[in-house]
């Protein structure tokens, strides 16, 4: 089987690329938790300046495995375990991350970039965070981060309404750093994750922990997760799952 998160180093920067082409980069457990260890380890490693999170294919991702949501709300049980363990690494990852989004970032897609330091998406790359879509809520922090980056009201439409962001609106409200053709998204971000790991490490990680309050964002993701796992064993999330799998709109009015 292909390996569905590719991992490589050099000069510094570590690259960890989504690599599930065919399902639109969907994260399953394995994949959050491969990347998770890659993050948990570049933080112990002097050898890593900088880590550089990408994808192969045309997207970003589409988010969490919705096989795996739907598996939770059958089974009854919380949110997938490995899921949380990469948001919470990546919360807490104390070097910058650099994001390359070439397309689609969907629910988790977006809320990771962020935690990232510096973003690179594509003009036409859509980002969108559909929880309520899918009748559950905001994770990873992003009930604070995301109203903190583009505005209450802005991201209220996003989460409750399912409105996109386009990579030229990510650039001009501040939550990407520059809008490109998609071609040059993933060379752009090279180039400045090249930049950053030429630059003193210990500087930018100051920076990093001053700019942030990583325990604020852990305590607030993890208030989301226990309210997100409630929604996830919901009826009207049973009925997002089962309209997703059904190719088919969902509808909300019988449950
Ligand atoms: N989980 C599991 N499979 C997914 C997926 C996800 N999050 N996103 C896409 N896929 C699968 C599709 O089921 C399809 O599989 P198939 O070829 O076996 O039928 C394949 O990836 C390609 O997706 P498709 O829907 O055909 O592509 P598209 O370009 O028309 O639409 C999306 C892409 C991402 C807009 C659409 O697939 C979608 O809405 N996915 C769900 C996203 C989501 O809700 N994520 C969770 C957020 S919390």
């Amino acid at each position: 089987m292909t390996d569905q998160v590719t991992i490589t180093q050099a000069d510094g920067v570590l690259e960890i690329l989504w690599n599930r082409p065919d399902k639109k980069n969907a994260l399953s457990q394995a994949m959050y938790a491969k990347a998770a260890d890659a993050l948990l380890a570049a933080s112990e490693d002097k050898s890593v300046r900088v880590v550089l999170l990408g994808s192969t294919g045309d997207a970003f991702t589409s988010g969490n495995d919705l096989s795996d949501f739907a598996a939770a709300n059958a089974s009854g049980s919380s949110e997938p375990r490995q899921s949380s363990r990469f948001i919470d690494t990546i919360i807490a990852f104390d070097k910058p991350i650099v994001a390359a989004v070439p397309g689609l970032a969907v629910g988790v897609g977006t809320t990771m970039l962020l935690h990232c330091d510096l973003v690179y998406v594509a003009k036409d790359a859509k980002l969108t965070v559909p929880f309520v879509n899918l009748a559950l809520s905001p994770e990873a922090a992003s009930s604070i981060t995301l109203p903190a980056r583009i505005g209450y009201v802005r991201a209220f439409a996003m989460f409750a309404l399912g409105e996109a962001l386009t990579g030229e609106q990510a650039a001009n409200t501040g939550f990407a750093n520059a809008a490109l053709p998609a071609t040059e998204v993933l060379p752009a971000a090279r180039a400045a994750a090249k930049a950053l790991a030429q630059r003193p490490v210990g500087a930018v990680m100051a920076t990093k922990k001053l700019m942030r309050n990583a325990e604020a964002l852990t305590e607030r993701a993890n208030t989301e997760v226990k309210i997100f796992s409630e929604r996830l064993r919901s009826a009207e999330a049973a009925e997002a799952f089962t309209a997703f799998r059904e190719k088919r709109p969902p509808d909300f009015s019988k449950v």
